[in-house]
């Protein structure tokens, strides 16, 4: 028997970065939006626990226990004293180590998927809990739609969102480190007043009523600097698809995908084009947003 899942990608619309804390991690305010890419996580009965990943970029993905679904399935397991003997499936499709949590989707749809499998009988907060010990942008991966996520991005509050909203993303030539761009956030800040993180009203009103022009208009990332200075041509592909007429560009999550909001999905398709003809990519995709959250299929 073999249970699988269906996990969203996200792009950060909205991306507040505090100061440092002492325990390393930034305070956030983080509006997260799953986007319409998905990776599917089938797991089934084995003799013990192994990872394994197909698609185009399995290639990057680490196979060993710090996958954060190997992970997933060895938290899930502890909890319940059960020994985590499953041949967990990956089949990849959404960006690695791109800032569209692709781990942490992984990680949730493990743990939903071992948790059907098992019968665990854990509630929704438990499995929450044991997301936000995965790591911070786990948890959003299980509930998917729309959030604010506080504290490290862990807590989080679900949003309305009151329309579709058409995206194009610019996958970029091998990823970045998150750690080393929080990194770099902090030694550009050095010496400077970082203010407490903070959604933008704006932005949530964007969102509420389905305001595509409103929302590219409030699209910010506090990361973003940090990911351009670790990777300068970034810059080409925010001007090759803003260019081409989206509405609005963003270096999406620690990067180094970048996220353009359009109107509808003719621009989608004709920015998506141009951002590959352009050379400053490695790949474009086309999404959608809201998607559900991480589920059985
Ligand atoms: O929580 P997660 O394991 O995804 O975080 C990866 C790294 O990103 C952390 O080790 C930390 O360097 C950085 N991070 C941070 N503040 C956050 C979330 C992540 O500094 N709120």
């Amino acid at each position: 028997m073999s249970i699988t899942v269906r996990v969203p990608a996200k792009v950060n619309v909205q991306l507040a970065v505090g100061a440092a804390r002492p325990d390393g991690f930034h305070d956030l305010a983080n509006v997260f939006l799953a986007v319409s890419l998905y990776d599917e996580v089938t797991v089934t009965p084995a003799d013990e626990l192994r990872i394994t990943c197909s698609g185009p970029d399995a290639g990057q993905v680490p196979l060993d226990a710090s996958n954060l679904a190997a992970r997933a399935a060895m938290a899930l397991a502890a909890r319940y004293g059960i020994t985590p003997d499953v041949h967990v499936h990956i089949a990849k499709d959404i960006p690695v180590a791109g800032g569209m949590a692709g781990g942490s989707a992984d990680g949730a749809g493990a743990l939903l998927a071992c948790d059907a499998l098992w019968g665990t009988g854990a509630s929704r907060d438990e499995l929450l809990a044991i997301c936000a010990e995965l790591g911070s942008d786990v948890p959003f991966s299980l509930i998917g739609g729309a959030a604010l996520g506080t504290g490290r991005g862990e807590r989080l509050t679900p949003l309305e969102v009151g329309g579709t909203f058409h995206w194009v993303f610019a996958v970029a030539d091998g990823g970045l480190s998150t750690p080393a761009v929080y990194g770099e956030f902090d030694r550009l800040a050095a010496g400077a007043d970082v203010p407490e993180p903070a959604a933008s009203p704006a932005l949530l009103d964007a969102l509420r009523t389905g305001d595509a022009a409103a929302l590219a208009g409030a699209l910010a990332n506090d990361l973003q600097a940090a990911a351009l200075s670790l990777r300068p041509s970034l810059a080409d592909t925010l001007a090759a698809g803003t260019a081409a007429g989206a509405l609005a560009g963003l270096v999406s999550g620690s990067g180094p995908t970048t996220a353009f909001l359009v109107k509808d999905e003719d621009a989608a398709r004709t920015v998506a084009e141009a951002l590959l003809a352009s050379g400053t990519c490695r790949t474009a995709r086309v999404a959608t947003s809201p998607a559900p959250g991480a589920r059985v299929l």
